[in-house]
C-alpha cells in the first residue's frame, strides 16, 4: 500500500492528479506548457515502487524503443533487450512499473499500432516474443502518463486519447519543484509557468538561480534569456529580485 499524498495545500492541477492517482486510476495524459514539470511528475508522482520507464516520442523513433528487439551483443551474436513499455508490464517482476510516454504527440504513425496495443486496457493487453513464442501480459500495477504539450487533445489519435480518458493541464510548478529555487525566485517563477508567450520554464528558472550566485543576476539573465534578457532583468528588479 502506498502512502496517500496530503492534497489540501496544492495548486488545483496538483490536487486533481493526486486524487485520480490515489483513486486507482492508472492512464493519466498530463498536457501544458514545456518545463512546468510533467515528465517528472510521471516519473515520481504515485505508486512507481515498481519501477518507471521513460519512451520519449520521436519521428524516429521505432518499435525497438517500445517493445523491444534484438541488438549486437558484442561477440558477434544478438541479444534481445526490452523495450520501455514491456520493461513497465512486467516492473518488479511481481508487480508493474510506471510506463511514461513523453511527447506522445511526436511519435510517428509505425510506432502508434504498438502504443495502442500496450496500452489497451489490462484485461486484452498481450505482447508475444518474435522468437521465444513467451507471451507477456502487463503485470497488476502497471500504471501509464502520458505528457505532451499540445492543448487540443482533439489532436491526438481518437484510439490513442481514448485509453486516456483523464487529461490534466498542468499549469502551475509542483510546490516541491519550486523548493529547488532560492526563496525569492520562487513566487515569480510561479507567475511565469503558464505567462503564454512571455512564459519562463522551471528549467530556465533553475540555470538564472545556478548561473546568478557566480556571474551576477545581469550576466545571468543575459545568458539564460538571450534577447529577452533586458526585459526580464527589468521585471526581476522590479519584484525586488537581484
Ligand atoms: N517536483 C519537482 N521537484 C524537483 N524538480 C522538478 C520537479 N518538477 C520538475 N522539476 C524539474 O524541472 C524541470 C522541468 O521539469 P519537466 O522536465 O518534468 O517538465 P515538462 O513539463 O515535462 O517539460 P516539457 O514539456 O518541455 O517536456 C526539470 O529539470 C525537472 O527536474
Ligand atoms: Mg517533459
Amino acid at each position: 500500500m502506498v502512502a496517500k499524498t496530503e492534497t489540501s495545500a496544492l495548486p488545483e492541477c496538483w490536487k486533481a492528479l493526486d486524487e485520480c492517482l490515489n483513486a486507482g486510476i492508472d492512464r493519466v495524459i498530463l498536457y501544458g506548457p514545456s518545463g512546468i514539470g510533467k515528465t517528472y511528475a510521471g516519473m515520481t508522482l504515485g505508486d512507481v515502487e515498481a519501477g518507471a520507464f521513460r519512451l520519449v516520442c520521436t519521428e524516429d523513433m521505432t518499435n525497438l524503443d517500445v517493445t523491444g528487439g534484438f541488438m549486437p551483443n558484442g561477440k558477434g551474436g544478438f541479444l534481445w533487450l526490452d523495450g520501455s513499455a514491456l520493461k513497465a508490464w512486467k516492473g518488479n517482476g511481481t508487480k508493474g512499473g510506471r510506463l511514461i510516454v513523453d511527447e506522445v504527440d511526436k511519435a510517428s504513425g509505425d510506432v502508434f499500432a504498438t502504443l495502442l496495443a500496450m496500452l489497451d486496457s489490462p484485461e486484452s493487453a498481450s505482447w508475444e516474443h518474435p522468437e521465444t513464442g513467451e507471451v507477456v501480459k502487463p503485470l497488476n500495477g502497471f500504471s501509464a502518463i502520458m505528457t505532451t504539450n499540445i492543448e487540443n487533445m482533439g489532436e491526438l489519435p481518437t484510439a490513442l486519447a481514448d485509453r486516456f480518458p483523464i487529461r490534466i493541464r498542468i499549469d502551475a510548478p509542483h510546490p516541491s519543484a519550486l523548493l529547488r529555487l532560492s526563496p525569492d525566485l520562487r513566487e515569480y517563477a510561479v507567475r511565469m509557468a503558464d505567462a503564454g508567450d512571455d512564459r519562463i520554464s522551471l528549467r530556465a528558472f533553475i540555470a538564472l538561480d545556478k548561473l546568478r550566485a557566480s556571474v551576477g543576476m545581469e550576466r545571468a539573465c543575459s545568458l539564460t534569456f538571450g534577447h529577452r534578457a533586458k526585459q526580464i532583468l527589468d521585471a526581476l528588479k522590479v519584484d525586488g529580485i537581484r
